[in-house]
């Protein structure tokens, strides 16, 4: 397992981007808030022809991912533990990510944490730089108000 994680986490250098850590060059998606890795330990085997990178900013989250995944299986893969804010535009190249899956970011459904919700309209921005033309950003949630707050968000930003 230790060789594992050395092969799927990365802990880049702070003033370098993600995009160059597979050795061949695919399509890039990201997950963002990776959780137990039911997405990213399965999705990416039938898309092998694309690489992933799932952000995920808990330690014991990437370690749940970790025994989900397997060398073999999913070397299309890496982690990176990271909180993922504005900041993302700054982890890739501009205009270089294919797509963006987030399943069931975490609602903060008190009006007091709204605030503290990912998607929102500077998050949006930074998205929209780092995201190649006719990217897809998929985003999943059971949480209707939260779904109804995306929807808003997404109709309400520029790009
Ligand atoms: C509600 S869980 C959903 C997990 C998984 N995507 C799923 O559908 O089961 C949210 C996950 O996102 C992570 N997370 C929340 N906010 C994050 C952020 N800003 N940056 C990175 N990870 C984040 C949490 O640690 C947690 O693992």
């Amino acid at each position: 397992m230790i060789e594992d994680r050395d092969f799927f986490v990365l802990e880049p250098a702070a003033d370098s981007v993600l995009n160059d850590i597979f050795d061949e060059p695919k399509p890039l998606y990201v997950e963002i808030g990776s959780g137990k890795g039911e997405f990213i330990s399965r999705y990416p085997k039938s898309h092998l022809n694309w690489n992933f990178i799932g952000l995920e900013m808990s330690e014991k989250r990437i370690r749940n991912c970790l025994k989900k995944l397997s060398v073999e299986q999913n070397p299309n893969v890496r982690l990176v533990r990271k909180f993922v804010d504005v900041g993302i535009k700054d982890l890739f190249r501009s205009q270089s990510v294919s797509g963006v899956f987030i399943q069931h970011p975490d609602p903060w459904p008190k009006r007091k944490h709204h605030r503290r919700r990912l998607i929102q309209q500077d998050f949006l921005d930074a998205l929209a730089e780092i995201l190649i033309p006719e990217a897809t950003v998929q985003v999943s949630t059971d949480h209707s108000d939260y779904a109804a707050w995306i929807v808003e968000e997404f109709l309400n930003n520029p790009h």
